[in-house]
């Protein structure tokens, strides 16, 4: 039995990002980022480890991209390592960093599989930060001169120019939260970060126009936020209009309006003055956009705290959200992925239906969506993970039924395309399509492979329960 027919042309691919992959953290001159250091800050990584190794894609992306053939995608979303282009401050640019990337954009395009860059996933060239980091307004500027050397060299060559991804985690994870790099937890330095962020998406937006002509393909990769209110009290629904001003509109409408929502800040004047905003930002951070990527995994469930906010909550900034002190995050329910984190398909629909009613005509791309769970390795050498199958069958039927209420949706990203370094949480959580040993760094299907192979292959989705460990087989092709 087969299931949903997706749209001829649709594009499917796979995603990682140069810290969680790469490794090779000293080779071809690559500088330190942000992310070498907070790595090295005693218990900020769960298993205490790096991205020093991690898949060893930099050696092995020859390896990676026939995977990739295999399965059948035709894009990949891959991220450009800052500290290798610009390794130290003031220096020249670090030619043999940007031949690395050359070459793997010749390698995708060689085997048919579109290059779709990231110039910006979270590796903060350490220089930057010891200057201010995204807080400061240079880092913007930097960030523009930076984009207009990857796009010089990579030129035409690349499919879709993404400026960032997740600016929500860079501002708040770390600056307000200090679960990612930096570390740092001070709300108005992530607000004064969220503005520099769209400020450098716009300059690099301009740069990349620059440097390669009107038709680049320019995008941005956001993870909105999927905001349930608890109840229909209007309240609830308050706190949750309260959240996505916060986690989405603060992108959203400078970016694609050329506003900030007055109503954000005043959410937010307990924290911030906005004072860093100046004169003509806004024009530079509204810039001509082709498509928008959203990155899904999980909605949240909101409505005001009960009771009286203990001044904890404000001390010593616990809250990830400037402004959002008095709101409830609840404790997801349900089966929980590995990360904790809910499974809830519907979240992806209401995403995209809301983007394309707000936005009328904007592309979208889903740049990343899938799953941890714990995998074993059986013996017969797969890995049978049917709660990563049912997961990827699940949101890319709600993807389907975005399509169906008429959001126009190009494209879908598998998060990842192997297990990698997942951040604050190490190597302990593994979302890939193919399994990586750690110690041989050897890539191993695992079954979402199979079951991804067959859904790229032919355009429709495989019955969703499908196991190789039950039925012996590969679904068919
Ligand atoms: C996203 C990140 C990506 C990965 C997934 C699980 O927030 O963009 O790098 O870590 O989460």
């Amino acid at each position: 039995m087969t299931t949903r027919q997706f749209p001829a042309g649709f594009t499917w691919g796979t995603a990682t990002a140069s810290y969680q992959v790469e490794g090779a953290a000293h080779a071809d001159g690559r500088g330190l980022s942000i992310w070498d250091t907070f790595c090295a800050t005693e218990g900020q990584i769960d298993d205490g480890s790096n991205g020093d190794v991690a898949c060893d894609q930099y050696h092995r992306y020859l390896g990676d991209i026939a995977l990739m053939t295999e399965l059948g995608v035709g894009a990949y979303r891959f991220s450009v390592a800052w500290p290798r282009v610009q390794p130290q401050a003031g220096e020249p640019v670090n030619q043999a960093g940007l031949d690395h990337y050359s070459r793997l954009v010749d390698a995708l395009l060689a085997a048919g599989i579109k290059p779709v860059v990231t110039l910006y996933h979270w590796d903060l060239p350490q220089y930057l930060e010891d200057a201010g980091g995204w807080p400061e307004r240079q880092t913007a500027v930097r960030f523009g001169d930076y984009a207009a050397l990857v796009a010089r060299r990579l030129g035409d060559r690349v499919d879709t120019w993404t400026t960032l991804n997740e600016p929500w985690c860079s501002a708040y994870l770390g600056y307000a939260a200090g679960e990612h790099a930096p570390g740092r937890r001070d709300h108005a330095a992530a607000l004064a970060a969220a503005h520099h962020l769209n400020l450098g998406h716009g300059l690099a937006v301009q740069a990349v126009r620059a440097e390669v002509g009107d038709r680049a393909r320019t995008s941005v990769t956001l993870n909105l936020t999927q905001a349930y209110p608890a109840t229909d009290s209007a309240l609830d629904r308050a706190a949750a209009d309260q959240i996505w001003r916060i986690d989405n509109d603060i992108w959203l409408k400078p970016m694609l309006e050329g506003a900030y929502d007055p109503q954000l800040w005043a959410d937010t004047a307990q924290v911030t003055d906005w004072a860093f905003v100046r004169d003509g930002d806004l024009a530079t951070i509204r810039q001509p956009l082709s498509v928008l990527g959203l990155n899904y995994y999980s909605p949240v469930t909101v409505r005001p705290l009960p009771g009286a906010v203990p001044a904890a909550r404000t001390a010593d900034c616990p809250v990830v959200r400037p402004g959002t002190e008095a709101i409830e995050v609840l404790a997801p329910t349900g089966p929980l992925t590995d990360m904790g984190w809910s499974q809830e398909p519907r979240g992806l629909t209401d995403l995209l239906v809301r983007l394309a009613r707000t936005y009328p005509g904007l592309e979208l791309m889903v740049t990343e969506n899938g799953s941890a769970f714990v995998d074993t390795v059986s013996p017969d050498g797969l890995v049978h993970d049917p709660e990563r199958v049912a997961y990827l069958a699940a949101h890319i039927e709600a993807l389907g039924q975005a399509l169906d209420a008429g959001a126009p949706v190009s494209g879908y990203f598998a998060w990842s395309l192997l297990d990698n370094f997942e951040w604050a949480r190490g190597y302990t959580k593994r979302f890939g399509l193919f399994r990586t040993d750690y110690d041989t760094l050897e890539r191993s299907w695992k079954d979402t492979a199979r079951w991804y192979q067959a859904l790229v292959r032919s355009n429709r989705a495989p019955e969703s329960d499908w196991s190789s460990a039950r039925s012996g087989q590969p679904p068919a092709v």
